[in-house]
């Protein structure tokens, strides 16, 4: 299990409208996908992927409710308390990936584009966002090599339309290994049914109200598994025994909703 420690904040960099990176003085080592609880003194702990591994490591998060509000307020030289790395990552499968990422689900892709390259493979990424100022990180995955299409719901930048769209297309008219995901739960599914006709080896990070991160406490779980320890990354030959995969969730509470 591991410790809280205390990180100090090095840098806010901001990526989008509503969207920053906290970058950290200290090293911490995670897998792409893996994820840290972040607590912010007498306010609120909440999982947040690794989006920046290793030296001057860093998070990267939308502004949402409370907790990140307060994320995005502080200021260099002030301190976080952060446990983990916790769960499971991204593995790299075969010589050419194609990553899907929807929104701030690009926080966890961008660095598994950065492990599948140093190992060696080929990957096209499809970016989807609401719309142009919502887009991050596409230089980042420009410079890593990845061969980027970008897609926007209202047409701002890229082709207009769904991740899964641009998606479509280039199952059909191209060859990959692998495909990888992460994003709204409802884009993630229909990524999985497309690479499930193709037989393609299938990975996507699962998103639930994560509490202690060290599965004990049920919070996150979903069919008899639990997202913070035997996810937040999940095979289709997992997903496809998990019922609430696409479906449905539990709330903070434990009561069973649909997903948004
Ligand atoms: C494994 C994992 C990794 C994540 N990585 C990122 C990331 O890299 N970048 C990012 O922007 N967001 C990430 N999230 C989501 C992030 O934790 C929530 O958006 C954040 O906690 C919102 O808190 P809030 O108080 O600002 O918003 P609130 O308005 O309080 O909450 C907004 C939404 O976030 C959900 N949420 C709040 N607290 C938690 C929690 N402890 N666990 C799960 N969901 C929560 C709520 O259910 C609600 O749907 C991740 C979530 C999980 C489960
Ligand atoms: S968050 Fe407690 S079991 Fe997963």
């Amino acid at each position: 299990m591991s410790l809280l420690r205390p990180f100090t904040i090095a840098e806010q960099i901001d990526e989008a409208a509503s969207c920053k990176t906290m970058r950290f003085i200290g090293t911490l080592h995670a897998d792409p996908g893996q994820f840290v609880m972040i607590w912010i003194p007498g306010k609120d702990e909440f999982p947040m992927s690794v989006s920046y591994t290793g030296e001057a490591f860093g998070v990267t998060y939308k502004i949402i409710g409370e907790g990140t509000q307060s994320l995005s307020a502080m200021k260099p030289g002030e301190r976080v308390g952060i446990r983990g790395p916790y769960g499971r990552g991204f593995e790299v499968h075969g010589r050419r990936m194609l990553a899907v990422a929807g929104g701030a689900g690009m926080a966890v892709i961008a660095p598994l584009i950065d492990m599948a390259i140093e190992k060696g493979a080929e990957v096209d990424l499809v970016l989807g966002a609401r719309t142009e100022s919502e887009i991050i990180m596409r230089g980042r995955c420009e410079s890593a090599g990845a061969e980027v299409h970008i897609s926007t719901d209202d047409g701002t930048a890229g082709a207009k339309g769904l991740a899964t769209d641009i998606t479509s297309q280039l199952l059909e008219n191209a060859t990959f290994d692998s495909v990888c995901a992460c994003g709204p739960e409802k884009m993630i599914a229909g990524v999985y049914s497309m690479s499930k006709k193709l037989d393609l080896p299938f990975q996507a990070s699962l998103e639930r109200f994560i509490k202690c991160g060290i599965g004990i406490c049920d919070s996150c779980a979903i069919d008899g598994m639990h997202v913070c320890k035997d996810g937040p990354v999940f095979s289709g030959e997992v997903l496809a025994t998990l019922d609430d995969f696409g479906k449905g969730r539990l709330s903070p509470s434990g009561r069973r909703l649909p997903l948004d």
